[in-house]
């Protein structure tokens, strides 16, 4: 296999620039690496010498293609030593000056045709590349962390990038492993703007009350999939890292509701509560390991009310059916015995807005988040609202946990838990598709393999439906009147007319 760039140069060998010309050294690029620091760039050769001899030894690279891969690697001592570099990638220190500085002096030693990438994962690749001659040959080109075991890139188009330079990158990283995704060159790319709603939304829920950091995660992972929760994933990324993304992305969209940050995490933040890092976040930790508050026990209840269900609630049948599986004694006239416990089943409103309208007793009126298939999630979520008595609580909570199902209950929101997280989280997606940052297939690709969420968000939107997603988020908008949660006119449109979310207008 002839590699696209025969000779590839690093600059800047932390963490980043290290699993990067591992990668170009495993592509069949001979690899010339730079780095400021003195020494610096040796100690990353030396690693990456014992990062391939500790391949083969397990059995997982061929001894000869490890040693070949250690052949290609050579240090340099200053810029100059690039100059017959046919790719230079970049993963210095995340300073605008400073990358526009390396890349003038890059454009005075490498040839005419040389490529020139940087892995900025915060700046904007037009604004890098304005301070250059030759602005058509600089991309971005964004990696995750670690390297070799993320295996997605961002191929990142600047306003005066070459589409051929886009091109070449991209079948580069195809011959070390890597799936490339296409982006325009907007704050936060496709990955971290895709990431916005998980984390933003779940702080909102948790500022609000509704539940606390333990409970959001197991709702997330219990009914979603999410291999960690937003509170488990902040605590291992980092507050110091995490909460700074959020702040940029907010201020590069001047602004923009939809990704307003937390004061939760600007506190956790200046309070140095930042993580595991430190063994202190929203858990605690003792020897690496969360801490996680036991969950509350289901409580003992000895005679279960009759249950009446609101004729609005969403998938009534299929909540019917699971009422009957569970043993209740359902009421089926239309209006509650003076007795019965009153479910409702709402998309994006609350319960107290629906025992409002529906003119129903609020002390005997208990949500259920009936958005997903209740046999396809491992938990369910009740709410309260101001009102409802602890005996109604506690008789919902004990009856839908009677098939040892876990149950959480929450206090009354807009969109209980999933909802609101999934509906944001859809409805930004939507939004990166409206401005065009990427094709709607690299959006769910990327993200499933950047965040490693169970499945892509415009996926997850088609999962639910759009015309469901786009109640709850029509809904949400009433609950709190807050702009945040106004619908993507891409998401309006798909919802209205029934169409996937993937769908391609001719
Ligand atoms: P790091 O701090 O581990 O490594 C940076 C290296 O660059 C250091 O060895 C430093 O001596 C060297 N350096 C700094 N200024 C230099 C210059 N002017 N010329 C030559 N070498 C210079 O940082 P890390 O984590 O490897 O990140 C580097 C870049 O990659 C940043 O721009 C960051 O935004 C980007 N990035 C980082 C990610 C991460 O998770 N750490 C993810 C995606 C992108």
């Amino acid at each position: 296999m002839q590699t696209v760039y025969r000779i590839c140069g690093v600059v800047g060998t932390g963490a980043m620039g290290r699993g990067i010309a591992q990668m170009a050294a495993q592509a069949g690029s001979e690899v010339i690496l730079f780095d400021a620091q003195e020494g610096a760039a040796q100690k990353a050769v030396d690693a990456l010498r014992s990062t391939w001899l500790k391949l083969s030894e397990k059995g997982k690279m061929d001894p000869a293609v490890a040693q070949n891969c250690t052949d290609r690697l050579r240090v340099a001592t200053s810029l100059p030593d690039l100059a017959e570099c046919h790719l230079v990638i970049e993963a210095i220190v995340e300073r605008l000056d400073v990358k526009q500085r390396l890349f003038q002096q890059l454009e005075e030693v490498v040839g005419p045709d040389c490529v020139l990438a940087t892995n900025t994962s915060s700046l904007s690749v037009t604004a890098i590349g304005a301070a250059l001659k030759h602005p058509s040959r600089l991309a971005g080109y964004h990696f995750f962390n670690p390297v070799p075991l993320m295996r997605v890139v961002e191929v990142i188009a600047g306003l005066k990038t070459s589409p051929q330079v886009c091109q070449k990158l991209a079948e580069y990283s195809r011959q070390f492993g890597h799936t490339p995704v296409s982006a325009q060159d907007t704050p936060g790319f496709i990955v971290n703007h895709a990431g916005r709603g998980y984390g933003t939304e779940a702080l909102r829920v948790a500022g609000e009350q509704v539940a606390d950091f333990a409970t959001i995660d197991r709702i997330l992972r219990d009914q979603m999939g999410f291999r960690l929760g937003p509170f488990e994933l902040m605590d291992l990324t980092a507050l110091d890292v995490s909460h700074p993304v959020m702040e940029s992305i907010y201020r590069q969209y001047y602004d923009e509701p939809r990704y307003r940050p937390s004061v939760i995490t600007a506190q956790r933040l200046a309070g140095g509560v930042v993580g595991k890092k430190v063994g202190d976040g929203f858990y605690a930790y003792v020897d690496g390991l969360a801490q996680i508050p036991a969950e509350p026990p289901v409580p003992q209840v000895d005679t279960l009310p009759p249950v009446w269900v609101s004729p609005k609630a969403a998938r009534r049948q299929e909540l019917y059916q699971l009422l009957k599986d569970l043993g209740a004694s359902i009421e089926t006239a239309a209006a509650p015995s003076s007795s019965a416990l009153i479910l409702v089943a709402p998309l994006g409103l609350d319960v107290t807005t629906l025992a409002a309208v529906e003119r129903l007793d609020p002390a005997r009126t208990v949500g259920i988040d009936m958005m997903l298939d209740d046999k396809a999630t491992r938990r369910r979520v009740l709410a309260t609202n101001p009102a409802t008595r602890s005996d109604m609580r506690n008789a919902a909570h004990a009856l839908f946990a009677r098939d040892g199902k876990a149950v959480s209950v929450v206090r009354d929101s807009g969109g209980f838990v999933t909802q609101r997280v999934v509906a944001t989280i859809v409805n930004i997606a939507a939004d990166m598709c409206q401005q065009g940052v990427c094709s709607p297939a690299d959006l769910d690709l990327a993200v499933t393999l950047g965040l490693g969420y169970p499945m892509g968000p415009l996926a997850m939107g088609d999962r639910i439906g759009p015309a469901n997603v786009l109640e709850i988020l029509f809904n949400m908008q009433t609950v709190y009147g807050d702009p945040r949660y106004r619908p993507s006119p891409w998401l309006r449109r798909r919802g209205a007319l029934g169409l996937s979310l993937t769908h391609e207008e001719a």
